[in-house]
């Protein structure tokens, strides 16, 4: 396993829309394997391919392993890989979380998303499963699923917000000083 470089703002390859994996193969298990060590070592809980500029429909998350962590109990990995994963249901009822990115470092912001959802996705033996998530796996899901259709959780915040954090990041690219 291999750690990789995760891209960040402005990178205008988060923006593009991610290419379906076609073939789930050995090839694929390594850069889920480079993946799921990126980001626990990030530390994060969720990862989209595209992020370490692969553009590919393919994303990882740990979501039990960091809390575990926070909390001083047992630490137990229980790593999740979706190729080409599909929201199938989005429940009516609605659950905020504050948010944050291994593309958009050091932000964080409350988001409103649907509390339950369905999703169908190939595992990384190119099984098709179904999983129903909620609590944080679902908004980690939904997250991650953004990623591939160029989408930041920062859309779902004020223009003004957004442009603030985006505007920062511009600055950081060109190596000037932020305040
Ligand atoms: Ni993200």
């Amino acid at each position: 396993m291999a750690k990789r470089n995760i891209i960040t703002l402005p990178d205008p390859l988060l923006r593009r829309s991610s290419a379906p994996v076609e073939r789930v193969d050995d090839e694929l298990r390594t850069l889920i394997d480079d993946m799921l060590e990126t980001m626990y070592d990030a530390p994060g809980v969720g990862l989209a391919a595209v992020q370490l500029a692969i553009p590919r429909r393919l994303i990882v998350m740990d979501v039990k392993y960091r809390n575990s962590d926070e909390e001083g109990g047992e630490v137990a990995r229980a790593p999740i890989a979706m190729v080409n994963p599909e929201i199938l249901t989005r429940s009516e009822e609605m659950r905020v979380h504050e948010e944050g990115c291994l593309s958009i470092p050091e932000f964080y912001a409350e988001v409103e998303r649907p509390a339950n959802i369905t999703v169908r996705y190939l595992d990384r033996e190119g099984k098709q499963c179904e999983m129903a998530c909620g609590d944080v796996l679902a908004t980690v899901v939904q997250h991650e699923v953004d990623h591939l259709n160029g989408k930041l959780f920062i859309d779902y915040i004020s223009r003004l917000k957004r442009d603030r954090v985006i505007k920062k990041f511009v600055k950081a690219a060109k190596g000037e000083v932020v305040a």
